[in-house]
């Protein structure tokens, strides 16, 4: 059997295991048995840009970030031509079931790939913001909300040290996930999120009440880089649009810090973690969890289970067809959300 892998979208710690795990299973399974990558996501299928995936390659890269074979953002649907040629190539090279590890854009081509053009494929979810639906956890997001958490960490000790107000904003496009799992960790005084639209009065009373009423000289806010005001809309960097047509946002943290500063008095400082988050090494559980994940789909592969996303549902391992995670966003637990607010202020 001749397996395809692609990583698409935007890269986060795992890949490369996910890669490795796909190549070890599927060279043990059967001898004969082939794996080529797909360089820079989709981008690769269409221009028969390819390597070689084999041990040799693939040694040594288990706790290595990013990924081996590249990533983009590329839309084959962008352009008529381009799914001709991603299926030309995808007989021409033999491959007889390809593996897609990607975020909701990726996911979504691969799911119009298999149901519109009979493509065999199995989906593995990915990406730091852990907003795929029908799974538990996409890889990638424990080891961001570690790095969040480490961040919290050290930025209290500053903002302690000078009285400060700091906003801190993490990714996070349409879900809050790693705002409030590390801002929890971390122990914020406030957690902002897309989920729920930012009531500025309520954030100044909350930071007023710690102040005057318990004394604190210092705070630190966490905010979703998708959060927005009630009274307002997303925050964006500029109006360029992604293939898939997605903004880049970014910038909520300095509008709040304007405000809080302007309203408060409170001497206030941003800190923006950007792409720091989706970089380095994975986390053990991140690891574990793409090493499964990888394996996994290529038992799916091999049994024929095709046009499905592999996914964890509690500590399961299952499989979700790719049609039922299409448009829908995993969004946080408002439970969850709840319970942080239990420790705002
Ligand atoms: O896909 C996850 C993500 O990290 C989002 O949280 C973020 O908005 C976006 O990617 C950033 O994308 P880019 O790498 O294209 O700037």
């Amino acid at each position: 059997m001749t397996i395809g892998v692609l990583t698409g979208g935007g890269d986060c710690p795992g890949l490369n295991a996910v890669i490795r795990a796909v190549v070890r299973k599927c060279l043990k399974q059967k001898q004969g048995n082939k794996v080529i990558g797909l360089k820079n996501g989709w981008k690769g299928l269409i221009s028969n840009d390819t390597m070689d995936l084999n041990l040799e390659s693939t040694s040594g890269i288990l706790p290595k970030g990013g990924t081996i074979l590249g990533t983009s953002r590329t839309n084959p649907y962008k352009n008529e031509s381009d799914v001709r040629k991603l299926k030309e190539n995808y007989k021409n090279l033999g491959i007889d079931a390809l593996i897609a590890i990607g975020g909701e854009d990726t996911l979504g081509v691969a799911t119009k790939l298999s149901s519109e053009e009979g493509l065999n494929i199995v989906g593995i979810p990915k990406t730091i913001d852990n907003d795929v639906a029908a799974t538990d956890y996409t890889f990638g997001f424990d080891t961001a909300v570690n790095i969040v958490t480490n961040c919290i960490d050290r930025l209290h000790t500053t903002a302690e040290s000078h009285n400060r107000i700091i906003v801190v904003e993490a990714m996070g496009r349409h879900a809050g996930w790693i705002a409030l799992y590390s801002g929890i960790a971390g122990g914020a005084d406030v957690i902002l999120i897309p989920e729920e639209p930012i009531d500025i009065n309520e954030v100044c009373n909350i930071l007023e009440s710690r102040h005057e009423k318990r004394g604190k000289t210092f705070s630190i806010v966490v905010v979703a880089e998708g959060a927005r005001f009630k009274e307002g809309d997303i925050v964006t960097k500029d109006q360029d649009v992604d293939q898939f047509g997605h903004v880049k946002l970014g910038g909520i943290s300095q509008q709040l810090a304007n405000i809080i500063e302007e309203k408060m008095g409170y001497e206030t400082r941003v800190t923006v973690l950007g792409h720091i988050q989706r970089g380095g090494t994975p986390s053990a559980f991140d690891r574990v969890l793409s090493t499964r994940y990888g394996a996994y789909a290529v038992d799916m592969a091999m049994s024929g289970n095709f046009g499905i996303m592999v996914a964890l549902r509690g500590n399961e391992l299952i499989t979700v067809p790719l049609e039922e995670i299409g448009g829908k966003t995993r969004t946080v637990d408002m439970k969850l959300y709840e319970l942080a607010k239990t420790f705002f202020g």
